[in-house]
């Protein structure tokens, strides 16, 4: 386990992490990935708080066991439902100097800053939702913002499927962000609180009023990552910077290439895992 420096894993229940895989190679490129996706078991969304926490400990195992020292949930729903047990409960077992960091932190910290209504938006998985974790968060940092949430059961079915540029894609995406919008028309700032939403930016902004701000997390999340890098020189000390992107998936790698070449925006050839 990880006592030489190794890569960063970056880990999703699928495709979506790419999309801030993607901001993190543009903001911090001289740093070595190593990208897990969950395929064979995405989506995430919809399952239990135990699944989704089981699945994401066995993920961040494997990474450790690669040779990473700090993982990053690339995930809402693993963020939402497993990242605090793992840090308060599994992290001092498994090594006190590993460390696992999420999205929704992040993401919150700076999301008032964009609202003048202060009545923002979030759209997720039902698990995300369901978990309150943005509302609490939010209200860590930003206490007068109203939070209103809606959750997009088909959105990431949408993703993984490479319908996401179909016209059927079009009836669930208006269906939901008029649902959302009916909560407050007052709404000024829409956060993407999933990692695959990015696929559907197009569309999330075609049926939002052009006034409203659409919050993708990646350029966040690489922000925050370079941040924390800075202040902890020795978790920077434990991450090689050779450059190199590898790629993980639990499913079959051919469909793998195929799609995370197409949100990757870069030739992609993984390798299997069976977990
Ligand atoms: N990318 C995951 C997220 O950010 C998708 C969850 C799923 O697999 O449903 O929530």
């Amino acid at each position: 386990m990880a006592d030489k420096a190794g890569p960063i894993g970056v880990f999703d229940s699928g495709y979506g992490g790419l999309t801030v895989l993607n901001n993190f190679v543009e903001q911090l490129p001289q740093y070595d990935y190593l990208y897990l996706g969950d395929n064979a078991r995405a989506p995430y969304g919809n399952r239990s708080f135990d699944t989704v926490y089981h699945y994401t400990l066995e993920c961040v195992n494997l990474l450790f066991s690669r040779g990473c020292s700090l993982v990053i949930l690339a995930c809402n729903t693993a963020s939402a439902k497993a990242l605090r047990t793992i840090q308060q409960k599994d992290l001092p077992k498994i090594n006190s100097e590993l460390r696992v960091l999420g999205v929704i932190r992040p993401t919150t910290e700076l999301a008032g800053n964009y609202s003048t209504s202060k009545h923002i938006g979030v759209l997720g998985t039902a698990g995300t939702v369901a978990s309150q974790s943005y509302p609490v968060e939010l209200h860590k940092f930003f206490p007068e913002v109203k939070v209103f949430q809606e959750a997009c059961p088909m959105w990431v079915p949408l993703v993984e499927n490479n319908e996401f540029n179909s016209p059927g894609a079009d009836y669930f995406i208006k269906k939901h962000i008029d649902h959302l919008m009916q909560q407050s028309p007052l709404i000024d700032t829409v956060i993407l609180g999933c990692t695959h939403y990015p696929l559907l930016i197009d569309k999330i902004k075609k049926y939002l009023s052009p006034q409203v701000s659409v919050l993708s997390q990646g350029e966040i999340v690489a922000h925050s990552l370079g941040s924390y890098l800075y202040r902890h020189p020795e978790m920077e000390a434990r991450c090689s910077k050779n450059g190199t992107r590898e790629f993980l998936t639990t499913d079959d790698t051919e469909n793998f290439d195929r799609h995370a070449a197409i949100f990757f925006g870069k030739p992609v050839q993984s390798k299997h895992i069976a977990l």
